[in-house]
């Protein structure tokens, strides 16, 4: 192919048919969509598709200056690598559920299969000088497999999730061989440096590998690396011109027209438990309980379209959100309107823009998320004049960025509550500075910057 391009690897390439629902496919997606339309190349993944036999077919397809190329799995790959080591295994285990944590010998094996099945398909799509980048927690494997290839380019790698504390992380079976084969990229990014001092912390402790804290330089094994933190970011300008589209317009007006005067607040997550959904309605309904004066002035909106459905604690966490939507509706709801609306679907981003803009609140409270775009797709999307209030985890990464939001913490109902009548009574002139803050960082550490600054140091380390 073409000489030095950048080929990007993650399991979901966006834009494709196969799992997810639509408006469920998460930040990664994006984000890599937005940086490959932008730079060209090549993105390379798993095509979302399950077929009875393993052909090792690469189906190629162009559009918008990206080459696609994808493979599809076995049903056994994707129950016991995606639906078991990715999603019930490292997942919860990086996001602190270690109660969730569930761990198969299967699951090893099928990861490290299908890790191999795609170093294969970029192994054939990797021209000489070209710069590759590969994402997230379902391929931490995959730097080590191109170099046992003998693939040479610089390699780098982006978490996209926490990385957990020692403890927690050395709980997880063979955990040496997974981080050894990461330590084999030359270059590994988190999001923000709590994840980063982790990832060095079990280095340094576990592993017995030296570590430059610094300059996060790590040597083991005769091979040396870097670990950083690059913030990921969204594509500011790109989501900003949404505004005039028909579709936001009609979005921002469904939800001003069926809310009227009362204030609307809204919550847009993939239907996860680290999103602490449940933890945010109990903030609400402590809010309505402390004063149910205010009741009348306030519509909640959550939006969760389902994701993972194939993995029992996402099926659960559904279950639990329902029950929890319809006490709160049952003990506060008016002959007219019900206070909490959920809705189980996804929207285009022209229309989240929309139904960010109408909303006076946006409610970000997960339990722990590597980054959350959600808090800053919201930010860029208020009316400069007349902004709305952010309430954010502080155990987000983007908590490190958006300092100028309400910073809760999710597991204490009373603080949400306190944050949700704040955020009601918050004068003009104080929404306005801290949005101008909020929206100067989201702006600047954009998406495009995030690329950048990753790609530059991947060549230059
Ligand atoms: C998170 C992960 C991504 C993933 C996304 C959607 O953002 O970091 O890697 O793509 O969730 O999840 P899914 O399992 O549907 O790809």
């Amino acid at each position: 192919g073409q000489r030095d391009q950048l080929v990007v690897v993650s399991n979901r390439v966006s834009g494709l048919t196969g799992r997810g629902a639509p408006g469920a496919q998460g930040g990664l997606a994006g984000a890599l969509e937005a940086v490959l339309k932008r730079r060209g190349g090549t993105w390379c993944g798993w095509s979302g598709n399950e077929r009875g036999e393993f052909t090792g077919d690469v189906h190629i397809n162009y559009r918008d200056g990206i080459r696609k190329a994808t493979i599809d799995l076995e049903p056994q790959d994707v129950e016991e690598y995606y639906n078991g080591y990715a999603n019930s295994t490292i997942w919860p285990l990086f996001h602190c559920r270690l109660d969730l944590t569930r761990y198969e010998r299967n699951f090893g094996k099928g990861y490290e299969r299908v890790n191999k099945r795609i170093t294969d398909c970029a192994a054939q799509l990797i021209g000489p000088g070209d710069l590759v980048w590969v994402h997230d927690y379902h391929l931490m494997a995959l730097g080590k497999g191109l170099r046992m290839r003998g693939i040479a380019n610089r390699i780098g790698f982006f978490l996209h999730i926490p990385w957990p504390p020692v403890r927690l992380f050395s709980s997880l079976p063979f955990h040496e061989r997974l981080v050894s084969s990461l330590l084999k990229y030359d270059l590994i990014g988190f999001q923000c440096d709590e994840w980063l001092e982790n990832f060095l912390h079990y280095c340094r402790k576990d592993l017995g590998a030296a570590v430059d804290e610094q300059s996060g330089r790590i040597k083991y094994e005769g091979v040396t690396t870097h670990a950083r933190v690059y913030p990921v970011g969204i594509d500011f300008d790109h989501f900003t011109a949404l505004a005039d589209t028909p579709e936001a317009q009609e979005a921002a007006w469904w939800l001003r027209s069926s809310t009227r005067e009362r204030i609307a607040m809204i919550g847009v997550d993939r239907l996860d438990y680290s999103k602490g959904l449940p933890e945010r309605l109990d903030g609400i309904g402590c809010f309505f309980e402390r004063h149910p004066e205010r009741t009348h002035d306030l519509v909640f909106v959550q939006i969760a379209p389902p994701s993972r459905e194939d993995v029992k604690s996402y099926r659960d966490i559904r279950a639990r959100l329902e029950r929890k939507t319809r006490q709160i509706n049952d003990a506060f709801s008016e002959v007219e309107f019900d206070p909490i609306r959920y809705v189980k679907r996804g929207f285009s981003q022209a229309q989240l823009y929309g139904l960010y803009r109408a909303a006076r609140i946006a409610l970000v409270t997960p339990l722990r998320d590597g980054m959350n775009l959600v808090a800053k797709e919201y930010v860029a999307a208020q009316d400069r004049l007349d902004p709305g209030v952010l309430i954010l985890s502080r155990f987000a990464g983007a908590a490190r960025q958006l300092d100028s939001a309400l910073i809760v913490n999710p597991h204490n109902p009373v603080e949400i509550a306190q944050a949700i009548r704040a955020a009601m009574d918050m004068p003009l002139e104080e929404r306005r500075s801290r949005w101008e803050r909020l929206a100067d960082n989201v702006r600047d550490e954009n998406v495009h910057v995030w690329a950048g600054n990753f790609l530059h140091d991947l060549e230059s380390v």
